[in-house]
Formats: C-alpha cells, sequence, structure tokens
C-alpha cells in the first residue's frame, strides 16, 4: 500500500492542475467484481484466443462453451456497480479538477458514477447500432439482460447469427448490433480522446496494462504536450516507464485517499 507522503504528493499534483484526465483500463472495474482480461484468471489468461482477437475469437474458438462463457461475462457486468475508484472521479470532476474520462471498458460503470464527459473507445455494451442508418441506442439495463437470457443458455452451439436475430430492429428497418468494438475495428471517439490527451495538464493512468493501441498511445501524447503522468495500478505495466509517478495499489483504495487529501489541501489554502 502506498505511504500518506505519495498520497499528499499525488494530491498536490492534483491541486496543481486544471486540465486533468483519466485514462483507464479493465482494473477500475475490477473492485466492481468485473474480471480484467490478462491479470492471472482474467479472461484472455482463460482464453487466450481473445487476448489477440476479443471475445469473438474465443466464441469462435469455444462454440459449444460459448453460451456460459457469454454468460459468465454478462453476469459479472451485471452484478457490477461503480465502486470507489469510479467515484472518486466523480468527485475530481465536481470539484473542478478532472474534465474527461477516456475509457477502454465497455461497462458503462464511469456513466453510472456520474462522470458527464466519457469517451468510450472500446464501445459500450449497452449500446447497439443499426448495421444499415448507422443509427446508435443504449438499451435499457434490465432489458439488455432479459433480452440475453431469453436466448443464449438456450444455445446448444453458439452463433453470432442467432445471436443478432434476437436484437432490437431500429426504426429504419436495418438490424442491429452491439456497439463494443471488437479487435480489428476501428475504435471509438479516438479525436476527442487524442485531443483530450493533447490538452490534458495531467493524465491519471488507472488500471490498464497498456498493451493495446491506440489508447495506450495516448498517455506518451499527454507527455509529449507537457503532462505529468500519474499511474495506479498495483503492479507495472507496460506505460509505467513514461509515468511521473506510480502508486501501487487499487484504484478503488488509493483515489479516494487522493481526494480526500486534497479536499484537505483546498480547506489550508481555503479553496472552500
Ligand atoms: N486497481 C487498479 N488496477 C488494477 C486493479 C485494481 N483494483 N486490478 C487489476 N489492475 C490492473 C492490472 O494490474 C492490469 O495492469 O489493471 C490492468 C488490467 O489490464 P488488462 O486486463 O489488460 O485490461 P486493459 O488494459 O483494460 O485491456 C485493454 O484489451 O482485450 C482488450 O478490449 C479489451 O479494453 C480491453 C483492452
Amino acid at each position: 500500500m502506498v505511504s500518506q507522503e505519495i498520497i499528499e504528493k499525488s494530491a498536490r499534483i492534483v491541486s496543481g492542475c486544471r486540465h486533468i484526465v483519466a485514462l483507464t483500463g479493465a482494473g477500475i472495474s475490477a473492485e466492481s467484481g468485473i474480471s480484467t482480461y490478462r491479470d492471472s484468471g482474467g479472461l484472455w489468461d482463460r482464453y487466450p484466443e481473445g487476448s489477440s482477437g476479443g471475445i469473438v475469437a474465443v466464441m469462435t474458438r469455444h462454440p459449444e462453451d460459448a453460451p456460459q462463457i457469454l454468460m459468465g461475462f454478462l453476469n459479472g457486468i451485471r452484478a457490477a456497480r461503480p465502486n470507489p475508484g469510479h467515484h472518486a472521479l466523480v468527485d475530481l470532476e465536481r470539484m473542478g479538477y478532472l474534465r474527461a474520462v477516456i475509457t477502454q471498458n465497455i461497462d458503462n460503470l464511469h456513466r453510472e458514477a456520474g462522470n458527464s464527459r466519457v469517451f468510450e473507445m472500446h464501445g459500450n455494451i449497452y449500446r447497439f447500432r443499426c448495421l444499415e442508418c448507422g443509427k446508435k441506442k443504449i438499451m435499457e439495463r434490465d432489458k439488455f439482460f432479459e433480452t440475453f437470457e431469453r436466448f443464449i443458455p438456450k444455445m446448444k452451439r453458439f452463433s453470432f447469427e442467432e445471436m443478432g436475430s434476437h436484437f432490437p430492429t431500429c426504426p429504419c428497418g436495418g438490424n442491429t448490433r452491439l456497439d463494443a468494438v471488437a479487435f480489428g475495428e476501428p475504435v471509438q471517439d479516438l479525436n476527442e480522446a487524442m485531443t483530450e490527451a493533447g490538452a490534458c495538464d495531467l493524465m491519471l493512468v488507472l488500471g490498464t496494462s497498456g498493451v493495446v493501441y491506440p489508447a495506450a498511445s495516448l498517455p506518451g501524447i499527454a507527455k509529449s504536450r507537457g503532462a505529468l503522468l500519474v499511474e495506479i495500478n498495483p503492479r507495472e505495466s507496460a506505460l509505467s516507464d513514461q509515468c511521473d509517478l506510480f502508486l501501487e495499489g487499487n484504484t478503488g483504495e488509493i483515489l479516494p485517499l487522493i481526494v480526500l487529501s486534497l479536499k484537505e489541501i483546498m480547506v489550508k489554502e481555503g479553496g472552500v
């Protein structure tokens, strides 16, 4: 666990910044009970083909196991709620420090926590996109899980065509697909994410192994434009060498301590 001295040092860095951006990965949702990908026991640790081909490769490789793999993944997200790490980022936004969250996560937890500017580079699991007109629509959480529960457990052998036949039809009459980005597809909100990375004076690098691009290029862009990089992770990542400060631990524990220390600084400086 990090020392109080490092927590206070991080809070002082935050207090001196005015355009903070958070780059988050699966690690920030780990304390909400959602499996990460590359940790031991993580999704790609259990299904190595996922590391280069994502969930599509896993479903294709294990069609007979796919229904319960998919339901396991969905049940993890269904049970998940924002954790203290997500809420600390909302505090930083409401205190006027955090301007945007750029996330690789598709679990919608940053939006549910209350952050107002969230750029979801890998899409959002609850959002459907029309294959004809491109219109996007978020499905209400309970309805989303009911939709999948109606047919996935009954599937003997997984098929994307069959899964797609249960998705909502767009008002234009087009079929829809999940608006989550599959490996090899273009990411979403890339321009907005690059703009934020180039404009920030501090990037918080939270819970990512930093091995998937273009998201992993964002800290380098921020640094090249003079921003500081502060990383929180229980272990070093591929981005740690670029970071100015590395706090070893869980975002759900460390971020709230930084916010607490920041509030003390604000009181001392008469900011509140
Ligand atoms: N707090 C902070 N970090 C944590 C925590 C925690 N409680 N638990 C785990 N971590 C860290 C791990 O040490 C690891 O560095 O989170 C990181 C998770 O790494 P990955 O599983 O690789 O997830 P991520 O970096 O988000 O993967 C990026 O890869 O497969 C694709 O689309 C998928 O969006 C995902 C992308």
